[in-house]
């Protein structure tokens, strides 16, 4: 049995600019040096799919990083802080399956294919917007698409969307670990807590009487007396932070990849099961979210012992990127037989809560964008955000031509 601390691992600098803008060929050659396991500056990389899932399978063993993450950032106690602390994702055992059976029911696959008019209206109405420009920052474009669905989702009044955008786009910096941007995600926190405060007020002044929105069950939950106040406006800002950047850089890697792919393209547009399996192979292919844990206990895998306290991060957006478990792995094919599933949406108790909203979310967005945004090309550089945490392009200038309404 060997200790983790004594192997000599590949070692991966995951918080380059160099390797956010090219993480595939790093992965490759810490696999061709150690088949499962690397390190990198905040603890180990688990960089082979089936150790994911085997590990993850042992979830019990592991817990969250969010408590050492705000102890890093010296934000004990700020709000930012205690955002990180009490959000769902940092909880474990009852106290997150508490919030999971709570929301279930409003993220089902059916409950998200009747949100799909929804999308498609928001979608139009940004394209309306957007397109007469000729050319525009894809990311930015975006961006506006998932808040704005989310708005709608729980009732909330366009107009607070570029407030929210950047709040979100301050609070998707929790994970740089950089001390320097927690001031803009101290005022990100307390900019969508004024925003939930104001929206669960006028709900309250208003109510929509027999309907069943997420905003409306949430509230009767907080009647009941099983949420408080707080806690039902940190879970609100979560569910806008967790689905805004996420979406946000799955729409523009996607768009990334279609766009030097122009049959592709152009097939999306017409055909709702191909732009489904576009949407699949591009999860497959990169996604965004690597998750973290730290481990509670020694844990034992493969004959090396992974010490207790030790930091294990899980690149599970590209962990299908891979010979050993796809065959042309490097090759972008949404006609390709699905060999082994990707985990892009995460795996265990924490499993993306909104992955259904997203796959609906996403495809409906790019049917549309392909249909109306035509011949569409990059006309300038791209920058890429952190590989940890929310990974994407930063930045993704397009011009193209106006199609059909
Ligand atoms: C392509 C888009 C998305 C990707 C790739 C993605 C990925 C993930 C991953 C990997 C996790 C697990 C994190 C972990 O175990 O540490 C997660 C959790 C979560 N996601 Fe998503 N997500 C996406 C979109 C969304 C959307 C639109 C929402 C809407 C609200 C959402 C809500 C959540 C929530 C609430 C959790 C925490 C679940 C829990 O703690 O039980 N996600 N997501």
């Amino acid at each position: 049995m060997q200790r983790g601390s004594e192997l000599e691992l590949p070692y991966l600098t995951m918080e380059s600019d160099a390797f956010a803008a090219d993480p595939l060929p790093h992965f490759a050659r810490a696999r061709a040096e150690h088949p499962w396991l690397a390190r990198w500056i905040l603890g180990y990389v688990v960089t082979d799919y089936k150790a994911m899932r085997d590990l993850y399978a042992r979830e019990g063993e592991m817990g969250q990083l969010y408590d050492q993450i705000v102890e890093i950032m010296d934000a004990k106690n700020t709000r930012w802080g205690d955002f990180q602390e009490r959000h769902m994702l940092n909880q474990m055992g009852p106290a997150h399956k508490r919030y999971r059976d709570m929301l279930q029911s409003s993220f089902t696959p059916r409950r998200m294919n009747e949100l799909r008019p929804l999308m498609r209206e928001t979608m139009s109405e940004l394209l309306d917007e957007w397109l007469p420009r000729g050319a525009f920052d894809f990311e930015e474009f975006a961006s506006y698409y998932p808040i704005s669905v989310m708005c709608r989702m729980i009732g909330a009044s366009p107009s607070v969307v570029p407030g929210l955008r950047s709040a979100m786009e301050a609070i998707g910096l929790s994970t740089s670990m950089d001390k320097r941007w927690l001031p803009a995600m101290q005022e990100g926190v307390e900019r969508m807590e004024r925003f939930v405060v104001d929206l669960v007020a006028e709900r309250r002044a208003a109510p929509h009487e027999g309907r069943e929105e997420l905003l409306d069950l949430l509230l009767a939950i907080r009647d009941r007396g099983e949420l408080t106040d707080l806690e039902l406006h940190e879970l609100l800002i979560f569910l806008f932070v967790a689905g805004y950047d996420t979406s946000k850089n799955m729409t523009t890697l996607v768009m990334n990849l279609l766009i030097p792919r122009p049959a592709m393209y152009e097939r999306v547009g017409r055909d709702p099961d191909y732009a489904k399996r576009v949407l699949d192979e591009a999860l497959r292919y990169h996604s965004t979210t690597s998750t973290q844990r730290v481990l509670l206990t020694d844990m034992e895998y493969r004959g090396v012992v992974l010490e207790k306290g030790s930091i294990v991060w899980f690149p599970m957006s590209v962990a299908v990127h891979d010979e050993r478990y796809v065959s042309d792995a490097d090759g972008f094919d949404p006609d390709r037989k699905a060999e082994t599933a990707h985990i892009a949406f995460g795996l265990g108790p924490h499993i993306c809560l909104g992955q259904y909203l997203a796959r609906a979310l996403i495809q409906e967005g790019l049917q549309l964008i392909a249909r109306r945004m035509r011949n569409p090309r990059t006309t300038g550089p791209q920058g890429w955000r952190p590989f940890p945490g929310a990974w994407g392009i930063r930045g993704l200038p397009v011009a193209f031509e106006m199609g059909e309404a």
